[in-house]
């Protein structure tokens, strides 16, 4: 018996003081281990981070303007710099849910651009070309015929989001590429935070792409959402020239997860872990050309930033 009362007595008292220890050091309670590397922002960090305000840049002007009809020029014009208002860029035709998460996503790019500049300094925003034309002559590109009427990625919900499959999946293999060359704490911890919402974002179109995976693009009878899908990630490995690292909606069994699934609402490899792109492989995505020194399609003046224009041909 008075085992078991001091034994009560004494869980009793460690409850107190705990709670006590609790109160007294609150801030203590969150506080973060020192990394063993205690250096916040490596000088070759800067480069690999300010690299991805390329593609933080489309993808800002991108969603603003697909859902709310203005951009980063509206909602953050300290974070332009001055730089040029994205070709040709307009509201969407998009359903409510659509568009609130559309309209999400575009805010985020827009911390998205706050953090890396206010982190590691940056750039203008670059000439971007946002026109139906240019994703015309992508889904063109892709097909490798001329799709008739040109696909317009504003007409609706499912164009959009077919268009939008173009975007964050370039920026988030970009970033599972830079991982291993990034190596102050702060760096990471920020290149960690942009990876994984960027993730989360080409999950959510992907998935809302999922859905309706069989359903006819219309008016193009016979061409399904996963046939689109199939088709830019094909185009995508073409332009990059490095290898399957991309894959569409649906695969074969032995591209699915574990080779069990002919559902891909992720791309990933063997083992399910994410594929990973270097600068230059991104540039020749993003440029359309196939070549990363020499610009054009999302970004018709090339990128900006030491890397993307130490890869220009004539810079
Ligand atoms: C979409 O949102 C608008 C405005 O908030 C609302 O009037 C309309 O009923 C909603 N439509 C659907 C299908 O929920
Ligand atoms: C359907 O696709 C086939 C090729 O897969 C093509 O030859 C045919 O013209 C298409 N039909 C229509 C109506 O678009
Ligand atoms: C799946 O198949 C591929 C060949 O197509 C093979 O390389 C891989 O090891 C297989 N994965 C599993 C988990 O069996």
């Amino acid at each position: 018996m008075a085992a078991s009362t001091s034994r009560l007595s004494l869980s009793f008292l460690l409850l107190v003081s705990f709670g006590l220890v609790g109160l007294s050091h609150a801030a203590s309670k969150c506080s973060v281990p020192t990394p063993p590397i205690n250096i916040p922002i490596f000088p070759t960090d800067i480069d690999l981070l300010q690299f991805a305000l390329n593609l933080e840049h489309m993808e800002a002007d991108w969603f603003l303007y697909g859902a709310l009809g203005y951009g980063l020029d509206a909602v953050a014009p300290e974070l332009v710099m001055g730089g040029p208002p994205p070709i040709g860029a307009t509201k969407a035709n998009l359903d409510n849910v659509t568009g609130a998460i559309m309209a999400e996503f575009g805010y985020q790019e827009v911390g998205h651009l706050r953090a890396i500049k206010s982190t590691v300094g940056g750039f203008p925003r670059p000439v971007i070309d946002l026109s139906g034309k240019h994703f015309a002559k992508i889904f063109d590109d892709a097909f490798g015929f001329h799709l008739d009427p040109p696909f317009d990625p504003y007409l609706n919900s499912v164009n959009y989001l077919l268009a939008s499959y173009i975007i964050p999946y370039v920026g988030l293999v970009g970033y599972v590429g830079a991982n291993p060359n990034i190596n102050g704490y702060l760096s990471k911890r920020l290149l960690a935070g942009l990876l994984a919402v960027e993730s989360g974002q080409d999950a959510v179109i992907r998935t809302l792409l999922y859905e309706r995976a069989n359903e006819v693009v219309q008016p193009y009878e016979n061409l399904t959402v996963a046939d689109f899908t199939t088709k830019v990630s094909e185009l995508r490995n073409k332009l990059a020239s490095c290898g399957v690292k991309d894959e569409g909606l649906l695969v074969p069994v032995s591209w699915g997860a574990e080779n069990k699934t002919t559902s891909n609402v992720l791309s990933a490899n063997v083992n399910s872990v994410a594929y990973k792109r270097t600068p230059a492989e991104i540039l020749r995505i993003v440029y359309g050309t196939g070549d990363e020194g020499t610009p054009g399609g999302f970004l018709p003046n090339g990128g900006d930033g030491a890397i993307a224009r130490g890869l220009l041909k004539f810079a």
